[in-house]
């Protein structure tokens, strides 16, 4: 690999309108390549700090100038005309200078962009696709395309907040093509559209994912309104196009209760109510449906739910690989949802990837309510053979660049082409 040359980021906008980082890091050779990090809303007490300027008069505290600087000052002047071997080599040196637990002097963003940039220009140096760069990293040989996670309805932090439940996403988890996949979701996202114009006389209006979010009375019947779209685009719940949800619950727990359309529920009680949903609705995977330190409910969660239903954990474990250890050993979670910029770097990704793939669990990769028109984790779900992606809807251009990307990788890639 050649030595890098030079780092350089600037400050851009996500799909909020908020700022965040884009960096480019050009190669000795000449080759160069950048990407920008995304941001969450409803984050985890756990995860990598976000530096943010916190000067209220700009971007009402948002701004990313000291993150930037950190890239075009400190780290350009620490990194440039070094020769890194490996993506872990320059992971390894970007957690070195930050020199704490958690990212919390350059900010996991500042060190995000650098890795990605890193990851690019690697991927352009060797001529590669950036798909087949991290099957590299992880020592994949077959990449493969991963099933979708749809967010078709929203409430929580990502909507008004007029019922607690984050967003019902719909999985048409038994299509055999990416591209009968969409189509399905289509279908499904336009009957919803036509349902809650008749139900809620509401326009479509759109929350941070491209979720739907009219007035529901209530989390039952988001969930029964999602099995009626799926009804009416003329498919069968559960066989063809099955649900998900993501909780969110560390957002509506306060002092010991769970605050759920009215009632205070212990933890027992949230249990038996997400118990009683996965009877009623089909439902293949629950994240985050208890609070990210309710370790003890999350084990009977677990032990709860039927086997091939996912306990999903992110606020949980914020792809931190001794929260994931803690909740292997606790058998507190099932499942890995991944998100790269909870921890920092794609090694520190990796290593927690590993860690529940040793452990049988599946790996949905997601993106973050805020987000830029960058498609990288399109690659990363392929190379790192996610069991699902979790991209937000079909809506909004930050969303659709990353299925339009899976698209792009599906009618290339050696691997995905059809007999
Ligand atoms: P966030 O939410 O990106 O706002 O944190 C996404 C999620 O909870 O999965
Ligand atoms: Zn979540």
């Amino acid at each position: 690999m050649p030595a890098i040359q030079h780092l350089h980021a600037l400050e851009i906008l996500d799909s909020r309108g908020r700022p965040t980082l884009w960096a480019t890091c050009t190669l000795a050779d000449g080759t160069a390549g950048s990407g920008s990090v995304p941001s969450g809303a409803s984050t985890g007490q756990a995860e990598a700090h976000e530096l943010r300027d916190g000067d209220p008069a700009r971007y009402g505290g948002y701004g990313c100038r000291q993150a930037v600087q950190h890239v075009n000052t400190t780290l350009n002047a620490a990194l440039r005309g070094q020769h890194f071997e490996s993506q872990a080599a320059l992971d390894a040196a970007l957690s070195a200078l930050d020199g704490t637990p958690n990212k919390g002097r350059l900010g996991a963003n500042t060190l995000l962009a650098v890795s990605l940039a890193f990851a690019r220009a690697s991927a352009a140096a060797a001529g590669q696709p950036l798909y087949a760069y991290f099957a590299g990293l992880a020592g994949v040989t077959t990449p493969a395309l991963p099933r979708l996670m749809v967010n078709l309805f929203s409430g929580g932090k990502h909507a008004g907040g007029q019922v607690a439940l984050q967003d019902v996403l719909i999985v048409p988890h038994h299509a055999a093509r990416l591209e009968d996949a969409l189509a399905m979701v289509y279908a499904v996202y336009q009957a919803a559209v036509a349902l809650i114009a008749e139900q809620y006389g509401m326009r479509p209006l759109t929350a941070d994912e491209g979720g739907l979010a009219p007035a529901f009375p209530d989390e039952r019947t988001m969930l029964a309104d999602a099995v009626r779209a799926i009804e009416r685009a003329g498919y069968v719940p559960g066989t063809q196009m099955a649900l998900a949800v993501d909780v969110a619950a560390s957002h509506f727990y306060r002092a010991g209760h769970y605050h759920l359309g009215g009632q205070a529920l212990t933890g027992a009680q949230m249990v038996a109510q997400i118990a009683d949903w996965v009877q009623h609705y089909p439902l293949i995977s629950v994240e985050d449906g208890l609070a990210e330190d309710d370790w003890a409910h999350w084990a009977q969660l677990r032990q709860t739910l039927p086997p091939d239903v996912l306990t999903l954990g992110d606020d949980l474990l914020c792809t931190n690989s001794t929260r994931i250890q803690q909740a292997i050993d606790r058998q507190a979670a099932g499942a890995l949802l991944l998100k790269v910029n909870q921890i920092g770097t794609f090694t520190e990704a990796l290593a927690a990837l590993r860690l529940a793939r040793a452990a049988g669990w599946p790996i949905v990769v997601s993106a973050r309510s805020g987000e830029t028109e960058d498609h990288w984790l399109a690659d990363l779900a392929v190379g790192w053979r996610a069991d699902y992606i979790k991209v937000g809807s079909i809506q909004q251009s930050e969303r659709l660049a990353k299925y339009n990307r899976l698209l792009w990788i599906a009618a290339t890639a050696p691997f995905a082409r059809q007999p």
